[in-house]
Protein backbone atom coordinates (compact mmCIF):
# COMPACT_ATOMS: atom_id res chain seq x y z
CA UNK A 1 0.00 0.00 0.00
CA UNK A 2 1.24 3.60 -0.76
CA UNK A 3 2.25 5.09 2.52
CA UNK A 4 2.32 8.54 0.38
CA UNK A 5 -1.10 11.59 0.92
CA UNK A 6 -2.60 11.64 -1.99
CA UNK A 7 -4.87 14.39 -3.27
CA UNK A 8 -7.92 12.62 -1.30
CA UNK A 9 -5.86 13.58 1.81
CA UNK A 10 -5.44 17.27 0.97
CA UNK A 11 -8.51 20.27 1.97
CA UNK A 12 -7.46 22.08 -1.35
CA UNK A 13 -10.71 24.50 -1.24
CA UNK A 14 -9.98 28.01 -2.34
CA UNK A 15 -5.97 26.87 -1.95
CA UNK A 16 -4.09 27.59 -4.90
CA UNK A 17 -2.41 23.78 -6.10
CA UNK A 18 0.40 23.01 -7.95
CA UNK A 19 0.49 20.09 -10.17
CA UNK A 20 3.09 18.40 -11.75
CA UNK A 21 1.93 16.41 -14.71
CA UNK A 22 3.77 14.55 -17.45
CA UNK A 23 2.88 16.94 -20.85
CA UNK A 24 6.08 15.42 -22.67
CA UNK A 25 3.83 14.17 -25.93
CA UNK A 26 4.79 13.94 -28.82
CA UNK A 27 4.31 16.84 -31.46
CA UNK A 28 4.46 17.15 -35.25
CA UNK A 29 4.78 20.60 -36.50
CA UNK A 30 3.28 21.72 -33.60
CA UNK A 31 0.52 19.29 -33.30
CA UNK A 32 0.01 16.57 -30.37
CA UNK A 33 0.15 12.90 -32.12
CA UNK A 34 -0.49 11.21 -28.63
CA UNK A 35 -2.73 12.87 -26.40
CA UNK A 36 -2.42 9.94 -23.83
CA UNK A 37 -0.69 11.66 -21.22
CA UNK A 38 -2.79 14.20 -21.36
CA UNK A 39 -6.15 12.33 -20.84
CA UNK A 40 -4.13 10.93 -17.95
CA UNK A 41 -3.85 13.44 -16.04
CA UNK A 42 -7.62 14.51 -16.54
CA UNK A 43 -8.78 12.43 -13.44
CA UNK A 44 -6.82 14.88 -10.93
CA UNK A 45 -7.51 17.99 -12.73
CA UNK A 46 -11.20 17.32 -12.34
CA UNK A 47 -10.88 16.11 -8.69
CA UNK A 48 -9.14 19.10 -8.03
CA UNK A 49 -11.87 21.61 -9.88
CA UNK A 50 -14.69 19.82 -8.27
CA UNK A 51 -13.41 20.54 -4.69
CA UNK A 52 -12.67 23.92 -6.35
CA UNK A 53 -8.89 24.38 -6.03
CA UNK A 54 -7.00 26.93 -8.06
CA UNK A 55 -4.80 24.36 -10.50
CA UNK A 56 -1.74 25.02 -11.42
CA UNK A 57 -0.35 23.21 -14.43
CA UNK A 58 3.34 22.30 -14.92
CA UNK A 59 5.72 19.88 -16.91
CA UNK A 60 8.22 19.68 -19.02
CA UNK A 61 8.39 19.10 -22.40
CA UNK A 62 11.60 17.62 -24.41
CA UNK A 63 14.97 18.27 -23.62
CA UNK A 64 15.48 22.22 -24.26
CA UNK A 65 18.72 22.65 -22.56
CA UNK A 66 17.45 24.90 -20.15
CA UNK A 67 16.74 27.46 -22.59
CA UNK A 68 13.65 28.80 -23.99
CA UNK A 69 12.98 27.10 -27.31
CA UNK A 70 9.38 27.80 -29.21
CA UNK A 71 9.11 24.23 -30.55
CA UNK A 72 9.09 22.75 -26.92
CA UNK A 73 6.59 25.31 -25.51
CA UNK A 74 3.47 24.16 -23.51
CA UNK A 75 1.18 26.04 -25.85
CA UNK A 76 -0.27 23.12 -27.72
CA UNK A 77 -1.15 21.15 -24.77
CA UNK A 78 -3.08 24.49 -22.91
CA UNK A 79 -4.91 24.10 -26.03
CA UNK A 80 -5.83 20.19 -26.22
CA UNK A 81 -6.47 20.47 -22.35
CA UNK A 82 -8.92 23.69 -22.72
CA UNK A 83 -10.76 21.50 -25.32
CA UNK A 84 -10.68 18.30 -23.07
CA UNK A 85 -11.76 20.23 -20.01
CA UNK A 86 -14.05 22.20 -21.51
CA UNK A 87 -12.95 25.63 -20.32
CA UNK A 88 -10.32 28.04 -20.63
CA UNK A 89 -6.94 27.09 -19.72
CA UNK A 90 -4.55 30.03 -19.38
CA UNK A 91 -1.20 29.56 -20.23
CA UNK A 92 0.96 31.34 -18.90
CA UNK A 93 3.62 31.96 -21.49
CA UNK A 94 6.68 33.05 -19.74
CA UNK A 95 10.13 32.34 -20.63
CA UNK A 96 11.00 32.09 -17.31
CA UNK A 97 8.00 29.82 -16.03
CA UNK A 98 7.65 32.05 -13.08
CA UNK A 99 7.23 35.06 -14.66
CA UNK A 100 4.82 38.41 -14.58
CA UNK A 101 2.19 36.35 -16.87
CA UNK A 102 2.34 33.72 -14.46
CA UNK A 103 2.03 35.52 -11.49
CA UNK A 104 -0.85 37.54 -12.88
CA UNK A 105 -2.76 34.69 -14.11
CA UNK A 106 -2.68 33.17 -10.96
CA UNK A 107 -3.37 36.46 -8.82
CA UNK A 108 -6.50 36.38 -11.12
CA UNK A 109 -8.05 32.58 -10.72
CA UNK A 110 -11.23 31.90 -8.95
CA UNK A 111 -11.74 28.43 -7.65
CA UNK A 112 -11.82 25.59 -10.25
CA UNK A 113 -9.50 27.86 -12.64
CA UNK A 114 -6.91 26.41 -14.47
CA UNK A 115 -3.36 27.85 -15.59
CA UNK A 116 -0.71 25.82 -17.59
CA UNK A 117 3.19 27.19 -16.87
CA UNK A 118 5.50 27.33 -20.03
CA UNK A 119 8.24 24.06 -20.01
CA UNK A 120 9.69 23.82 -16.95
CA UNK A 121 13.04 23.00 -18.43
CA UNK A 122 13.41 26.67 -20.05
CA UNK A 123 14.66 27.06 -16.97
CA UNK A 124 18.44 25.80 -16.42
CA UNK A 125 18.09 25.32 -12.60
CA UNK A 126 15.33 22.57 -13.50
CA UNK A 127 17.44 19.24 -13.95
CA UNK A 128 19.87 20.38 -11.46
CA UNK A 129 17.18 20.35 -8.94
CA UNK A 130 18.29 24.29 -7.58
CA UNK A 131 16.79 25.53 -4.68
CA UNK A 132 16.31 28.91 -6.59
CA UNK A 133 13.64 27.56 -9.16
CA UNK A 134 12.17 25.35 -6.66
CA UNK A 135 11.22 28.25 -4.34
CA UNK A 136 9.63 30.39 -7.97
CA UNK A 137 7.46 27.14 -8.18
CA UNK A 138 6.49 27.08 -4.71
CA UNK A 139 5.97 30.92 -4.61
CA UNK A 140 3.05 30.48 -6.54
CA UNK A 141 1.26 28.13 -4.58
CA UNK A 142 0.03 26.37 -1.45
CA UNK A 143 -0.30 22.56 -1.77
CA UNK A 144 1.68 20.62 -4.23
CA UNK A 145 0.70 17.36 -6.37
CA UNK A 146 2.75 15.23 -7.96
CA UNK A 147 0.94 13.52 -10.84
CA UNK A 148 3.91 12.97 -13.10
CA UNK A 149 4.35 9.17 -13.08
CA UNK A 150 6.68 9.27 -16.38
CA UNK A 151 8.73 12.07 -15.02
CA UNK A 152 9.14 10.34 -10.98
CA UNK A 153 12.28 8.92 -11.82
CA UNK A 154 13.90 12.51 -12.16
CA UNK A 155 14.88 14.49 -9.21
CA UNK A 156 14.31 17.98 -10.55
CA UNK A 157 12.59 21.16 -9.01
CA UNK A 158 9.60 20.96 -10.10
CA UNK A 159 9.40 17.32 -8.91
CA UNK A 160 11.23 17.01 -6.13
CA UNK A 161 12.88 20.12 -4.76
CA UNK A 162 9.82 22.10 -4.97
CA UNK A 163 8.04 19.44 -1.81
CA UNK A 164 10.11 21.61 0.62
CA UNK A 165 9.02 24.67 -0.20
CA UNK A 166 4.65 24.35 0.39
CA UNK A 167 2.97 23.53 2.81
CA UNK A 168 1.95 19.82 2.01
CA UNK A 169 1.97 17.53 -1.04
CA UNK A 170 0.81 14.59 -2.16
CA UNK A 171 0.92 12.43 -5.05
CA UNK A 172 -2.43 12.18 -7.97
CA UNK A 173 -4.54 9.82 -8.87
CA UNK A 174 -2.34 8.47 -12.06
CA UNK A 175 0.62 8.42 -9.83
CA UNK A 176 -1.40 6.04 -7.48
CA UNK A 177 -2.81 3.95 -10.16
CA UNK A 178 0.55 3.88 -11.79
CA UNK A 179 2.26 2.69 -8.53
CA UNK A 180 -0.39 0.52 -7.16
CA UNK A 181 -0.55 -2.25 -10.61
CA UNK A 182 3.54 -1.86 -11.12
CA UNK A 183 3.58 -2.56 -7.45
CA UNK A 184 1.17 -5.09 -7.18
CA UNK A 185 2.18 -6.94 -10.37
CA UNK A 186 5.84 -6.99 -9.59
CA UNK A 187 5.25 -7.58 -5.52
CA UNK A 188 2.63 -9.42 -5.35
CA UNK A 189 1.90 -11.01 -8.23
CA UNK A 190 -1.31 -13.32 -8.93
CA UNK A 191 0.83 -16.33 -10.38
CA UNK A 192 1.89 -17.61 -12.83
CA UNK A 193 4.01 -14.58 -13.17
CA UNK A 194 5.75 -14.04 -16.50
CA UNK A 195 7.54 -11.05 -18.26
CA UNK A 196 8.39 -10.14 -21.51
CA UNK A 197 10.80 -7.79 -22.12
CA UNK A 198 12.47 -6.40 -25.68
CA UNK A 199 13.60 -3.26 -27.44
CA UNK A 200 17.03 -2.53 -28.85
CA UNK A 201 19.32 -2.87 -25.93
CA UNK A 202 20.82 -5.37 -23.22
CA UNK A 203 22.12 -2.59 -21.74
CA UNK A 204 19.25 -0.62 -20.96
CA UNK A 205 17.59 -3.85 -19.33
CA UNK A 206 20.63 -4.95 -17.30
CA UNK A 207 18.89 -4.56 -14.08
CA UNK A 208 15.82 -5.18 -14.80
CA UNK A 209 16.07 -8.68 -15.68
CA UNK A 210 18.57 -9.15 -12.97
CA UNK A 211 15.61 -8.02 -10.55
CA UNK A 212 12.60 -9.74 -12.44
CA UNK A 213 14.52 -12.98 -12.15
CA UNK A 214 13.96 -13.03 -8.61
CA UNK A 215 10.02 -12.32 -9.16
CA UNK A 216 8.97 -14.03 -12.11
CA UNK A 217 8.30 -17.89 -12.94
CA UNK A 218 8.45 -17.01 -16.89
CA UNK A 219 10.87 -14.22 -18.69
CA UNK A 220 10.60 -14.21 -22.37
CA UNK A 221 13.48 -11.98 -24.11
CA UNK A 222 12.63 -10.75 -27.64
CA UNK A 223 13.86 -7.46 -29.82
CA UNK A 224 16.86 -6.49 -30.43
CA UNK A 225 18.36 -7.53 -26.83
CA UNK A 226 18.15 -11.08 -28.19
CA UNK A 227 20.78 -11.56 -30.43
CA UNK A 228 23.54 -10.65 -27.53
CA UNK A 229 21.80 -13.65 -25.70
CA UNK A 230 22.06 -15.50 -28.53
CA UNK A 231 25.54 -15.11 -29.14
CA UNK A 232 25.93 -16.45 -25.07
CA UNK A 233 24.21 -19.13 -25.96
CA UNK A 234 27.11 -19.94 -29.07
CA UNK A 235 25.11 -18.87 -32.11
CA UNK A 236 26.24 -16.23 -35.10
CA UNK A 237 24.09 -13.32 -35.44
CA UNK A 238 25.33 -11.93 -38.77
CA UNK A 239 24.83 -7.90 -39.11
CA UNK A 240 22.15 -7.90 -36.12
CA UNK A 241 22.32 -5.89 -33.35
CA UNK A 242 25.19 -6.88 -30.71
CA UNK A 243 26.38 -5.88 -27.61
CA UNK A 244 29.77 -7.39 -27.28
CA UNK A 245 30.69 -6.61 -24.11
CA UNK A 246 26.84 -7.96 -22.18
CA UNK A 247 27.77 -11.35 -23.85
CA UNK A 248 28.93 -12.52 -20.22
CA UNK A 249 25.94 -10.69 -18.66
CA UNK A 250 23.06 -12.58 -20.94
CA UNK A 251 25.42 -15.47 -20.01
CA UNK A 252 25.13 -15.05 -16.48
CA UNK A 253 21.64 -14.30 -16.46
CA UNK A 254 21.05 -17.88 -18.62
CA UNK A 255 22.96 -19.31 -15.32
CA UNK A 256 20.64 -17.28 -13.22
CA UNK A 257 17.52 -18.38 -14.32
CA UNK A 258 18.10 -22.38 -14.26
CA UNK A 259 19.81 -21.41 -10.44
CA UNK A 260 16.06 -19.84 -9.35
CA UNK A 261 13.78 -22.37 -11.62
CA UNK A 262 12.35 -19.44 -13.76
CA UNK A 263 11.77 -20.43 -17.28
CA UNK A 264 13.78 -18.43 -19.69
CA UNK A 265 12.67 -18.23 -22.90
CA UNK A 266 14.66 -16.91 -26.23
CA UNK A 267 13.77 -16.61 -29.76
CA UNK A 268 14.25 -20.00 -31.84
CA UNK A 269 13.31 -18.29 -35.40
CA UNK A 270 14.41 -14.70 -36.06
CA UNK A 271 12.97 -12.92 -39.72
CA UNK A 272 15.94 -11.75 -41.12
CA UNK A 273 16.59 -8.75 -43.35
CA UNK A 274 19.00 -7.11 -45.88
CA UNK A 275 18.61 -3.22 -44.87
CA UNK A 276 17.17 -2.04 -41.89
CA UNK A 277 14.07 -0.72 -43.92
CA UNK A 278 10.61 -2.52 -45.05
CA UNK A 279 10.95 -2.52 -48.31
CA UNK A 280 13.90 -5.12 -48.51
CA UNK A 281 14.61 -9.02 -49.09
CA UNK A 282 14.16 -10.85 -45.74
CA UNK A 283 13.23 -14.40 -44.84
CA UNK A 284 13.18 -16.68 -41.40
CA UNK A 285 15.84 -18.71 -40.41
CA UNK A 286 16.53 -20.25 -36.81
CA UNK A 287 18.43 -17.66 -34.30
CA UNK A 288 21.48 -17.94 -34.29
CA UNK A 289 22.22 -18.89 -37.91
CA UNK A 290 22.20 -15.98 -38.82
CA UNK A 291 24.15 -15.28 -42.53
CA UNK A 292 26.82 -11.97 -42.65
CA UNK A 293 25.07 -9.20 -44.41
CA UNK A 294 21.65 -9.97 -42.65
CA UNK A 295 20.38 -8.37 -39.88
CA UNK A 296 17.35 -9.96 -37.84
CA UNK A 297 14.14 -7.64 -37.25
CA UNK A 298 11.84 -9.80 -36.09
CA UNK A 299 11.09 -12.66 -34.14
CA UNK A 300 10.13 -15.70 -36.27
CA UNK A 301 6.53 -17.49 -36.44
CA UNK A 302 7.67 -20.67 -34.28
CA UNK A 303 9.19 -17.84 -31.70
CA UNK A 304 5.59 -16.14 -32.00
CA UNK A 305 3.87 -19.22 -31.28
CA UNK A 306 6.31 -20.32 -28.20
CA UNK A 307 6.42 -17.49 -26.65
CA UNK A 308 1.70 -17.11 -27.24
CA UNK A 309 2.31 -20.37 -25.70
CA UNK A 310 4.49 -19.98 -22.58
CA UNK A 311 1.82 -17.17 -21.50
CA UNK A 312 -1.27 -19.07 -21.85
CA UNK A 313 -1.37 -20.04 -18.48
CA UNK A 314 -0.30 -16.77 -16.77
CA UNK A 315 -2.47 -14.60 -14.31
CA UNK A 316 0.13 -11.48 -14.81
CA UNK A 317 2.08 -11.02 -16.79
CA UNK A 318 4.15 -7.66 -17.52
CA UNK A 319 5.39 -6.53 -20.64
CA UNK A 320 8.00 -3.76 -21.94
CA UNK A 321 9.80 -3.49 -25.15
CA UNK A 322 8.83 -4.40 -28.46
CA UNK A 323 9.44 -8.06 -30.27
CA UNK A 324 11.18 -6.68 -33.42
CA UNK A 325 10.81 -2.78 -35.89
CA UNK A 326 6.98 -2.15 -35.43
CA UNK A 327 7.58 0.46 -37.40
CA UNK A 328 7.94 -1.73 -40.16
CA UNK A 329 4.86 -3.50 -41.20
CA UNK A 330 7.16 -6.63 -42.73
CA UNK A 331 8.84 -6.64 -38.93
CA UNK A 332 5.34 -5.80 -36.71
CA UNK A 333 4.24 -9.51 -37.15
CA UNK A 334 6.46 -10.15 -33.84
CA UNK A 335 4.91 -7.39 -31.46
CA UNK A 336 1.85 -8.13 -32.78
CA UNK A 337 1.33 -11.56 -31.52
CA UNK A 338 2.56 -10.87 -28.03
CA UNK A 339 -0.26 -8.24 -28.03
CA UNK A 340 -2.54 -10.42 -29.47
CA UNK A 341 -1.49 -13.21 -27.01
CA UNK A 342 -1.93 -10.63 -24.00
CA UNK A 343 -5.07 -9.57 -24.89
CA UNK A 344 -6.74 -12.81 -24.84
CA UNK A 345 -5.97 -13.70 -21.62
CA UNK A 346 -7.69 -13.88 -18.27
CA UNK A 347 -4.84 -12.29 -16.46
CA UNK A 348 -3.58 -8.93 -15.58
CA UNK A 349 -1.61 -7.36 -18.28
CA UNK A 350 0.59 -4.60 -17.41
CA UNK A 351 2.23 -2.84 -20.79
CA UNK A 352 5.51 -0.68 -19.65
CA UNK A 353 5.15 2.47 -21.19
CA UNK A 354 7.38 3.97 -24.19
CA UNK A 355 7.74 1.84 -27.39
CA UNK A 356 5.90 -1.23 -25.74
CA UNK A 357 3.20 1.53 -25.33
CA UNK A 358 2.67 2.91 -28.50
CA UNK A 359 3.05 -0.57 -30.49
CA UNK A 360 -0.18 -1.94 -27.98
CA UNK A 361 -2.01 1.23 -29.17
CA UNK A 362 -0.98 1.91 -32.29
CA UNK A 363 -1.87 -1.93 -33.03
CA UNK A 364 -5.06 -1.67 -31.30
CA UNK A 365 -4.79 -3.10 -28.28
CA UNK A 366 -4.76 -0.63 -25.55
CA UNK A 367 -8.38 -1.11 -24.41
CA UNK A 368 -8.03 -4.72 -23.68
CA UNK A 369 -4.93 -4.33 -21.34
CA UNK A 370 -5.49 -3.96 -17.51
CA UNK A 371 -2.89 -1.24 -17.71
CA UNK A 372 -0.69 0.59 -19.84
CA UNK A 373 2.14 2.62 -17.72
CA UNK A 374 2.63 6.67 -18.94
CA UNK A 375 5.85 6.06 -18.12
CA UNK A 376 8.93 5.25 -20.00
CA UNK A 377 11.93 5.54 -18.04
CA UNK A 378 10.18 5.65 -15.12
CA UNK A 379 7.95 2.36 -15.17
CA UNK A 380 11.82 0.70 -16.58
CA UNK A 381 13.35 1.88 -13.08
CA UNK A 382 10.63 0.63 -11.30
CA UNK A 383 10.49 -2.57 -12.96
CA UNK A 384 14.43 -2.68 -11.30
CA UNK A 385 13.10 -2.22 -7.93
CA UNK A 386 14.12 1.12 -7.85
CA UNK A 387 12.52 4.13 -5.45
CA UNK A 388 11.28 6.86 -7.42
CA UNK A 389 12.73 10.28 -6.53
CA UNK A 390 9.81 11.92 -7.39
CA UNK A 391 7.26 9.82 -5.13
CA UNK A 392 9.57 9.00 -2.43
CA UNK A 393 10.02 13.22 -1.99
CA UNK A 394 5.88 13.96 -1.38
CA UNK A 395 4.68 13.81 1.82
CA UNK A 396 4.03 10.59 4.25
CA UNK A 397 0.47 9.79 5.02
C1 LIG B 1 9.53 10.35 -20.65
O1 LIG B 1 9.12 10.68 -21.77
O2 LIG B 1 9.97 9.20 -20.39
C2 LIG B 1 9.42 11.33 -19.53
O3 LIG B 1 8.66 12.44 -19.89
C3 LIG B 1 10.77 11.73 -19.01
O4 LIG B 1 11.47 12.43 -19.98
P1 LIG B 1 13.06 12.60 -19.86
O5 LIG B 1 13.66 11.25 -20.17
O6 LIG B 1 13.42 13.65 -20.86
O7 LIG B 1 13.37 13.00 -18.45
Amino acid sequence: MLQKKTVDDLQVTGKRVLVRCDFNVPLQNGVITDDNRITAALPTIEKLRKDGAKIILCSHMGKPKGEPNPELSLAPVAKRLSELLNIEVVFAKDDNVVGEHAKKAVAEMQNGDVVLLENTRFRKEETKNEDTFSKELASLADLYVNDAFGSSHRAHCSTVGVTRFVEQSAVGYLMEKEITFLGNAVNHPVRPFAAILGGSKVSDKINVINHLLEKVDTLIIGGGMAYTFAVAQGGHVGDSLLEADKVAYAKEMIAKAKEKGVAFLLPVDTVIAKEFKNDTEYKTVPTGEIPDGWMGLDIGEKTRALFADAIQDAKTVVWNGPMGVFEFENFAKGTKAVAEAMAALDATTIIGGGDSAAAVNQLGYGDQMTHISTGGGASLEFLEGKELPGVMAVDDK
